[in-house]
């Protein structure tokens, strides 16, 4: 049998003091936490009985369970049946530096250096995500045996909501935040409550292929608006295509040539989507990754007349695999996309929403894009600084994820990504992006999620045979 120390913690000269804020069980459970990882409180060492702990600090004696559930749960503690609580004979330590850029465990053959859409996430976030994950399955909430609401968690939606009146400027509350599995799922649920086919829709061009393809397998007729260095151009989309209902736009960073919507612009496209009772479906995916100056705020936060339909995704700032993302509705068109979405797929996982609410709530949302932010730029410098003197047109992103380079006259891009593939660099062809517009030849390329020198070595290789 294991031996266990039975020193009691010394409480009796200072009991410490818990903060105001928050729920009791979580500044209970953060409190011991502190004192195990800082030593005062050793491996082995039996931990008050829950009574004893509830008076100390004042507590329910529930809330004194919780903590000690969740110790046991993150293995921080150990519940010993008729003996009581201990420290954990090994307690999890920080992680050790690790290498900036996740390997699957397995070895699977990833995505070649340059793809775009990996995942900027350490070794540190997974690790503490795996930590709130199990957290959750070691107390399973009643939430997870029944069917949920299917806007998704309130406790998510209002970490959601305050996370974008803070950074974007967006003007909600939770309740007009659904949750969804990502923003391929948001932009269903959109058409399906707001468009029926046929509808007339602009998306700027060159545009995503993603939110294209949504827009076609639902029936749209499209219209491609032409995007310049101010962004999409209303004045051209209302001479093509003056009843359009709808507008995909990513403002923020458009998506693939990175230009921002100028404040002119969005005030002219808020106001021809009033005019014409249209919506504007503002995609606002990786505005946490911007290097310089402050962003231009959302869309949304400038629309007084419920006219922007703001969605956001948790794919580019943490993981893909996450299936996270979220809509901002106008309150008017709550209930009958919620009706939708009862109808399509019920509601998310409130499993990994529990852990996420989490993850934000704790504060190490905020940690984790601080350093995805650092690591990005500095893989975004390594391709820029590879790319140099290569003859591509190359200029460095101030935002975002993935940078376009430019191709000489006459050069086919679906020609060189085929032959960049082959020396294992994966750069997506500029031109199948187009809609309406005469393509222009160009290569995008990712830079998240692969170490600075992994992109520099894979973009020089191409580069000997490009050039030659
Ligand atoms: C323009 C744009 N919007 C959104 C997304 C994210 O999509 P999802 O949230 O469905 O993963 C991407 C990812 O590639 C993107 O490029």
């Amino acid at each position: 049998m294991k031996k266990s120390r039975t020193n009691a913690p010394d409480w009796s000269g200072s009991v410490p003091v818990l903060p105001k804020a928050g729920p009791r069980r979580l500044a209970l459970y953060r409190e011991l936490r502190r004192l195990i990882e800082g030593g005062s409180l050793p491996p082995g060492a039996k931990l008050p009985t829950t009574r004893d702990l509830a008076a100390r600090f004042g507590l329910s004696r529930g809330a004194a369970v919780a903590a000690y559930e969740m110790l046991v749960a993150d293995g921080f503690a150990e519940a010993r049946v008729g003996a009581g609580t201990y420290v954990a004979a090994a307690v999890p330590t920080r992680a050790a530096p690790q290498p900036p850029v996740l390997r699957n465990s397995r070895e699977e053959p990833g995505p070649l250096p340059g793809a775009l859409g990996c995942s900027a996430a350490d070794a540190r976030t997974i690790q503490v995500f795996r930590t709130l994950l199990n957290r959750h399955l070691m107390q399973p909430s009643p939430r997870h045996f029944h069917y949920a609401e299917p806007a998704g968690s309130l406790e998510l939606r209002e970490e959601v909501a305050a996370y974008l009146r803070a950074a974007r400027g967006v003007n909600c509350s939770a309740e007009q935040v659904v949750l969804t599995s990502g923003t391929q799922q948001a932009l269903d649920l959109v058409i399906r409550t707001v468009l029926k086919p046929g509808d007339p829709v602009w998306v700027e061009d060159p545009c995503y292929p993603m939110a294209r393809v949504a827009l076609a397998a639902a029936g749209m007729r499209i219209t491609g608006v032409p995007v310049d260095a101010e962004g999409i151009d209303p004045e051209a989309g209302i001479a093509r295509s003056p009843h359009a209902r709808a507008v995909y736009v990513s403002p923020s960073h458009q998506f693939p040539l990175g230009v921002t919507l100028s404040m002119r612009r969005r005030l002219a496209l808020i106001d021809w989507a009033v005019r014409n009772d249209a919506f504007i479906i503002e995609d606002d995916y990786d505005s946490e990754y911007r290097f310089a100056g402050p962003p231009l705020s959302s869309m949304q936060g400038i629309d007084a007349q419920g006219r922007v339909i703001y969605v956001g995704t948790f794919s580019k700032v943490l993981m893909p695999g996450l299936r996270i993302g979220y809509l901002v509705l106008p309150p008017t068109l709550c209930a009958a996309l919620l009706d939708v979405r009862a109808r399509t797929d019920r509601f998310p996982s409130t499993l990994a929403e529990g852990a996420l609410a989490e993850f934000l709530r704790e504060g190490h949302f905020a940690a984790h894009v601080k350093r995805a932010r650092r690591r990005v730029r500095q893989a975004r410098d390594s391709l820029v600084a590879a790319l140099e003197g290569s003859g591509l047109e190359v200029t460095r992103p101030e935002q975002g994820l993935h940078l376009v380079a430019g191709l000489p006259d006459g050069v086919r891009d679906l020609d060189i990504s085929a032959a960049a593939a082959r020396q294992g660099f994966a750069v997506r062809a500029l031109s199948p992006m187009y809609v309406d517009a005469t393509p222009r030849q160009g290569l995008v390329i990712g830079f998240s999620g692969f170490a600075p020198e992994v992109l520099a070595r894979a973009a020089r290789a191409f580069l000997s045979t490009y050039k030659s």
